[in-house]
């Protein structure tokens, strides 16, 4: 309705004549430079539960009993009437070296009448869906005389409905692996559900692991969330950064992203304290990335550990730093390497024989924070090694442009540079006008690895935003706007960019970080506003830049165009309270539809998405006719707009 009132109030997006007054001129007539094929991508770490409690599909949280070494976090025990029932963390009754820790199950006293054992409640609850599936796998092994059964179900949290269930039984003083097919019938879905697993008759249970997994994308093991994956899938991303950020490094050296503690079965994964203030149990590691990139068929770029760690902890350039060095020679190899090398081979173990594409290498993270300043020459020791092997791959710098230049790589010219931008919208709408205009063009090619806009007057990292809405409202989406129409416009140059964070679970306590571009929690997950202006962006770009010129107008924008359909994207941000009644010129086009489809995202600023509105603001598409080399185009308030126009230069 309020969109209606727009577009009969304003006369929005309507097609008129040429007036004087602001004008956006394309020049059509030849192309001003190539846009990067790779410029629209995804960035990703182990922040606001983007994996274990988000995309990695895994349903048990705790599930290695790792998270706390005091008590049994997210397991709580289920009594019957009359029945004693004991959980304890045992770190004498291991799995195995690398789950080092067991949960220990007592009950004594228990019937059919009155079973009891052990609940978890999940990552904020254990999502049911109707006639779906859920994979279990539990390792145990019982004390004397308990051979099972053990229940395990999935109960609503009242109690009252058991959704689903199975038996296990077999147990024996020996470690087993079992593995259960819990399916649930006609239910409604909800949240409000915890995994149980009960004892109808007194006995002891260690616990190793127990796992449980709804169905996943493309059924893969071990796999993904669906509905993330979708929207990911649907932002046409063309590489995946990973595994950070602040996750590659780690607080310390030891709790960095150490990538061979990642691969092989789940249960050989020990996991690890994540930077972001909890464990992470690596069950998603370095190939459920690669497989990530396969899925979304884009390409990843990996960043290596570079020897420094968040708290002010380097690695000393030099033979110190030749282990780790090593390490990431290794890791190229186990994501690139052939199935007779050594770690291609391993790769292939685990699964895929296949290698992966590779093209760049981002050397650490953010290595600006590094104050000893040896930063310069661990880049150049990594990329001498990675090329001395691998010629043909790209080191990247984490020291950009945004950064003084004193501080910057010097001694080798680094083959990329990343550069980050948390930013308000204001400044956003400042700066980009011009951001990259003065870049040398015979520097380093540049990634922009993390940016965001945000519309709170809190930094991302300030605690006070936990108050505000995780995602950020069409404010946000307005200044990411602008923003990326300056990196299209600069895309002979700018090679990659990646919005960051991706992912952030809305439950409280559940996140670090805000703005975040998609939000969920157990069972359902929505895009932001800036989330929508990315999908418009990324899913409408052409392979020749055409250069554009604003003239007494504060809408910013860019225009690319398709070489082989000869259709221009014309991408414009009007960041005012007011309509703009906006001349276009299209200069140099030899012919010109006067049919052209657009794509508006619009609204008040404030206005936001959430999973329980989760599409109040998202694009529209319409038609509009009467287009012309010179047409006068009206752009509602607050908007993001993506004009498809069909030409022949
Ligand atoms: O995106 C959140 C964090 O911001 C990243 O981990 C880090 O690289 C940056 O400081």
């Amino acid at each position: 309705m309020k969109k209606l009132f727009l577009l009969l109030f304003c006369a929005c997006g309507a097609v008129s004549s040429f007036a004087a007054g602001p004008t956006f001129t394309v020049d059509a007539s030849h192309a001003a430079g190539t846009v990067s094929p790779r410029l629209y991508g995804l960035m990703t770490e182990e922040i606001n539960h983007s994996y274990d409690g988000g995309l990695y599909a895994e349903l048990i949280r705790n599930r290695n009993f790792l998270d706390s070494a005091s008590e049994p976090s997210h397991w709580s025990v289920v009594s019957g009437e009359g029945v004693v029932t004991v959980i304890v963390l045992d770190t004498n009754q291991p799995f195995n070296d690398k789950l080092t820790t067991s949960l220990r199950l007592t009950v004594a006293g228990a019937d059919k009448k009155n079973p009891a054992g052990v609940a978890n409640s999940g990552y904020w609850g254990i999502p049911v869906q109707p006639h779906s599936h859920y994979n279990a796998l539990i390792l145990a092994r019982a004390g004397q005389n308990f051979t099972g059964p053990i229940t395990v179900s999935i109960v609503s949290d009242d109690g009252k409905t058991v959704y689903a269930s199975q038996k296990i039984s077999g147990l024996s003083a020996d470690w087993k692996r079992f593995t259960a097919v819990l399916k649930t019938g006609s239910v409604t879905p909800t949240a409000k559900a915890h995994f149980v697993m009960t004892l109808d008759r007194p006995g002891t249970v260690w616990f190793g692991m127990v796992s449980l997994f709804p169905p996943t994308w493309n059924d893969q093991p071990n796999g993904f969330r669906k509905d993330l994956m979708q929207m990911l899938v649907d932002m046409n991303p063309k590489f995946l950064r990973f595994p950070g950020g602040n996750y590659v490094e780690g607080d310390t050296v030891e709790t960095r992203f150490e990538w061979k503690d990642t691969i092989g079965p789940i249960e050989e994964r020990h996991g690890h304290q994540c930077p972001w203030g909890y464990r992470s149990t690596d069950g998603l590691g370095l190939l459920e990335f690669l497989e990530w990139c396969e899925d979304m068929k884009a390409e990843p770029l990996l960043a290596v550990y570079a020897g420094y760690s968040l708290k002010h902890i380097h690695v000393n350039p030099g033979a110190d730093l030749d282990p780790y060095v090593q390490d990431a020679l290794d890791e190229i190899e186990y994501v690139t390497g052939d199935t007779n090398t050594k770690w291609g081979a391993e790769r292939a173990k685990d699964g895929h024989p296949a290698p992966f594409a590779l093209h760049y290498v981002e050397i650490g993270n953010e290595d600006w924070f590094d104050k000893s300043g040896s930063y310069e020459q661990r880049y150049a020791q990594f990329r001498d090694a990675i090329k001395a092997k691998y010629p043909q791959l790209k080191a990247i710098s984490t020291i950009g442009n945004d950064q003084s230049e004193r501080i910057r790589v010097h001694n080798v010219k680094p083959d990329m540079t990343d550069e980050h931008y948390y930013r308000s919208v204001d400044e956003f709408l400042k700066m980009s006008p011009n951001y990259a205009r003065s870049y040398d063009r015979n520097g380093p090619e540049i990634f922009v690895g993390e940016w965001a806009a945000y519309e709170t007057p809190f930094v991302p990292w300030d605690k006070r935003s936990a108050g505000e809405a995780p995602t950020p409202s069409l404010k946000s989406a307005i200044g990411d706007a602008a923003f990326m129409a300056a990196m299209e416009r600069n895309s002979d140059l700018i090679k990659m960019q990646c919005y960051a964070p991706m992912l952030v679970n809305v439950n409280p306590g559940a996140r670090q970080w805000r703005p975040d571009l998609i939000g969920y929690d157990a069972i359902s997950s929505y895009g932001s506003p800036s989330y929508y202006a990315i999908q418009m962006f990324s899913r409408n770009l052409g392979d020749e830049i055409l250069s554009t010129e604003p003239v007494e107008t504060s809408v910013q924008g860019s225009a690319t165009r398709d070489s082989k359909t000869g259709e221009i994207f014309l991408k414009l941000v009007n960041p005012q309270a007011t309509a703009e009644q906006l001349n276009i010129e299209i200069k140099g086009a030899q012919s010109l539809a006067s049919k052209a489809s657009v794509i508006t995202l619009s609204g008040n600023l404030d206005d936001s998405n959430s999973i329980t509105n989760p599409r109040a603001v998202v694009p529209v598409s319409t038609t509009v006719h009467g287009v012309k080399p010179s047409f006068t185009y009206t752009m509602p308030p607050h908007s993001v707009v993506v004009l498809k126009l069909n030409s022949h230069s």
